[in-house]
């Protein structure tokens, strides 16, 4: 039973929800074309890949499930919508999209970058400055992380924690939450991965403390934590020769003195050395424990207490390369309310999954199925004679020429992927 107390702890924190919730973007591409008014493609360079609108070759809903595709292989793709600038100042700062790269991709980013409201939309290219870069970024089975880059102060700072991202091809909800206590989490379908402080996670600031450069190890300072026993002595019987003459051995019968020269034993290993003595190690009576070097307050060190804050956010842009296009972004949301990005989550992303993944298992069983039947039927269908030889040379030609187009495949692939890794460098 609530007391009355607790219904009005809870009238009160439910008020202040709604009194506060703002949504600053939102995208979901449910209106056809008109999305192609809100969004505008950059012109600084004449090739950038096509996003065309799509839910993709399954989809949990035809319709809640449009999104914008990239289009062409080995592409940039860069274009952006421009929303009421506003500041997170004293707010929480909540980013949340779906990603779903239902081409199984092997090198292409699935990030988005917050920009504050000066971009040129026209102008936006991988150097433009943002404040916020998030998502997943797969580049072969080495990179397949989330990027959580913050500009701080003009720099780009890169997380310096590892967060894994789905490599699956379904759709999959990224949501990044930035606290005005400088607190921040990252969840991956509504479940926290990654959480933590802005301050210890980033290297945005420089460390609190650093070792006093006055300070020195005392030359006396004694850090052995034992010495050789001065009491302890080398017993008298130590010290045997490590190799003696074999005592089981004789000389032999027929040996000639005068022919053979004097004769001796062979030497054999002395059962009895004992090695180099040494006295046995005792506690130091003088050990003063290891030495620590005194730190100091960082003289360079500068609390900030809103390393969250951005004065101006803008644009929500998609800035990106991909070798194998296909991927699919949709549920754009930009709020102050973590509660309420979760709940928008739920209803989005959290509908149309299950029904997603019951498409494609559907679609999996029917090619199987249509496999199985190819082959049966290749297997009943009658020869005649002469027929097979002929087939077999069409089919070997056929596979000269597939091999051929996989060797130009995997060559502009190869130049590409060091395209991506040096348009990432130049950005940090
Ligand atoms: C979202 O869905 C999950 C799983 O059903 C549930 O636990 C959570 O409370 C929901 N969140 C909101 C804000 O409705």
């Amino acid at each position: 039973r609530m007391t009355a107390l607790s219904v009005f702890l809870l009238a009160v924190s439910v008020a202040s929800v709604l009194a506060e919730s703002n949504v600053y973007f939102r995208e979901q591409f449910e209106d056809g074309d008109a999305w192609t008014s809100r969004w505008v493609e950059s012109k600084h360079k004449s090739d950038y890949g096509k996003f065309v609108l799509s839910a993709g070759k399954f989809h949990g809903d035809a319709e809640k499930d449009m999104g914008v595709q990239t289009s062409q292989d080995a592409r940039f793709y860069s274009m952006s919508s421009r929303f009421d600038d506003f500041s997170n100042q004293g707010q929480p700062l909540v980013i949340q999209f779906t990603v779903k790269h239902e081409q199984s991709i092997d090198c292409g980013g699935g990030y988005i970058k917050l920009f504050p409201s000066g971009l040129s939309q026209e102008e936006l290219h991988g150097d433009s400055v943002y404040n916020i870069m998030f998502g997943p970024d797969i580049c072969g089975p080495g990179t397949k992380k989330v990027h959580v880059i913050f500009n701080y102060k003009g720099k780009n700072h890169l997380i310096n924690k590892d967060i894994r991202c789905k490599d699956d091809e379904f759709t999959h909800l990224y949501t990044l939450i930035v606290n005005p206590d400088n607190t921040y989490e990252v969840k991956i379908d509504n479940k926290k991965v990654e959480s933590g402080s802005l301050e210890d996670d980033w290297d945005v600031l420089p460390p609190k403390k650093v070792k006093d450069p006055e300070a020195k190890k005392p030359e006396d300072w004694d850090e052995k934590e034992t010495v050789p026993d001065p009491e302890d002595k080398k017993p008298e019987e130590w010290d045997k020769p490590e190799n003696i003459p074999d005592p089981d051995a004789k000389k032999p019968e027929d040996w000639d003195d005068e022919m053979d020269g004097e004769w001796e034993p062979p030497m054999v290993t002395n059962p009895d050395y004992k090695g180099e003595w040494k006295p046995r190690e005792i506690d130091n009576p003088a050990y003063k424990g290891k030495w620590v070097h005194p730190e100091i307050d960082n003289p360079e060190y500068t609390a900030d207490p809103e390393i969250y804050k951005y004065d101006s956010i803008g644009v929500m842009g998609l800035d990106l390369w991909q070798v194998k296009s296909g991927t699919i972004f949709d549920n754009f949301l930009i709020t102050n309310d973590p509660n309420l990005a979760e709940e928008i989550g739920n209803d989005t992303w959290g509908q149309t999954k299950d029904p997603e993944k019951k498409m494609k298992d559907s679609q999996e069983d029917e090619e199987r199925k249509k496999r199985e039947e190819d082959d049966q039927g290749r297997k009943e269908e009658p020869k005649e004679e002469g027929e097979e030889e002929v087939k077999q040379e069409e089919d070997e030609e056929d596979e000269e020429d597939e091999e051929e187009e996989e060797e130009d495949l995997e060559e502009e692939e190869e130049e590409e992927e060091e395209g991506t890794d040096s348009q990432l460098k130049d950005e940090l």
